[in-house]
């Protein structure tokens, strides 16, 4: 059995790297070979507790405003179309958020970025922000600490999530469109956990997940996933849209954990089995 077992792992990875996938990203960027690459696996023991990691402070996230939906090759992306600040959370300074977007996994595969224990999450949100003095992300990327990620988790729940509302609508109709969507009365607080579970949360240094991997992202992780119905994922005709998982190329790097309230890691709801997260597994060294 195990035989067997590691016999289609490594079936599997070699055909990882003879497609052009993230293990070839490097041919296409030289960072993307760097060390300070993301996204990681996060092994909870090996955090380091880091009490500077106290909650942020965000402004202009509930404000509502108009945008669109833009479609690319990789994923789906909303522009915040608002002026909004976070700054704390031993940020060195403050930033603004520019666009989030989403990773998801194909034909029911989970797929999430990060992963927690070699874990993934059916899916990941990503909040990009600059620092609020920079105009263009070039000039955030000439910047060590340019950018600040959040990374949040989706998991399945029974219940709808209503605040996802109007964009499961639009990525349902999306799929067949060409050019951007427009999406009405949304606020960038209403696609992110409550601003009081967001004291929970993972902290490293890494990069951009995609090419051109820029090593300028300061990344947080929050603990708690958002939820999000099967009703809703199918209302989306599938998000059948190819997307581009960086996870098979998941990295090890330190990373601290926030002093949030409650047991860490006690409330962590881990998904067994899951053959995307096993490339990555076979990088990490073991987490005892
Ligand atoms: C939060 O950030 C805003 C905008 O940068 C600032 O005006 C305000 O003083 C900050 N509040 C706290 C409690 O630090
Ligand atoms: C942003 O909001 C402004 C003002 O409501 C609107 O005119 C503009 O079209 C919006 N931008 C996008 C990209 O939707
Ligand atoms: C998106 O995919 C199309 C078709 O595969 C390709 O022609 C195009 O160059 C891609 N665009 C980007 C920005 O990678
Ligand atoms: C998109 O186009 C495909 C192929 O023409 C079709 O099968 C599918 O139903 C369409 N999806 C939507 C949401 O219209
Ligand atoms: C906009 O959304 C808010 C809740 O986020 C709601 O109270 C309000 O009625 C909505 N306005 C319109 C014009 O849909
Ligand atoms: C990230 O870099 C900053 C500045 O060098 C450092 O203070 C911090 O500890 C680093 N964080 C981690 C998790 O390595
Ligand atoms: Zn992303």
């Amino acid at each position: 059995m195990k035989s067997l077992i590691s016999l289609f792992l490594l079936s599997f990875v070699l055909h990882l790297s003879s497609s052009a996938g993230p293990e070839n990203w490097k041919d296409i960027d030289a960072v993307c070979g760097g060390d300070r690459q993301s996204p990681v696996n996060i092994v909870t023991k090996a955090t380091q507790l880091d009490k500077r990691l106290t909650p942020f402070n965000l402004t202009g996230y509930k404000t509502v405003f108009d945008t669109t939906v833009k479609k690319n090759n990789y994923t789906i992306e909303v522009a915040i179309n608002t002026t909004a600040t976070v700054s704390g959370g031993n940020l060195e300074d403050t930033y603004k958020p520019l666009q989030f977007h989403l990773h998801w996994g194909t034909n029911g595969v989970r797929g999430s970025e990060h992963t927690i224990d070699g874990e993934q999450y059916p899916m990941e949100l990503h909040v990009v922000h600059i620092k609020q003095k920079y105009s263009t992300l070039t000039e955030a990327f000439k910047d060590p600490f340019g950018l600040a990620a959040f990374g949040f988790f989706l998991e399945e729940s029974n219940s709808d999530n209503k605040n996802f509302d109007n964009l499961i609508t639009v990525l349902g109709s999306i799929q067949n469109k060409t050019g951007d969507v427009s999406i009405k009365n949304v606020s960038a607080s209403q696609f992110l956990l409550p601003e009081e579970t967001m004291t929970s949360y993972y902290r490293y240094n890494g990069s951009l997940t995609v090419p051109n991997c820029g090593e300028s992202v300061i990344w947080t992780v929050f603990e708690k996933p958002i939820p999000l119905s099967k009703k809703q994922r199918r209302d989306t005709n599938g998000w059948d849209i190819p997307t581009r998982t960086a996870s098979c190329r998941t990295y090890s790097l330190p990373v601290e954990r926030s002093g949030g309230p409650g047991q860490r890691g006690a409330s962590l709801r881990l998904h067994h089995y899951n053959i995307q997260s096993v490339p990555s597994m076979l990088k990490q060294p073991s987490p005892d």
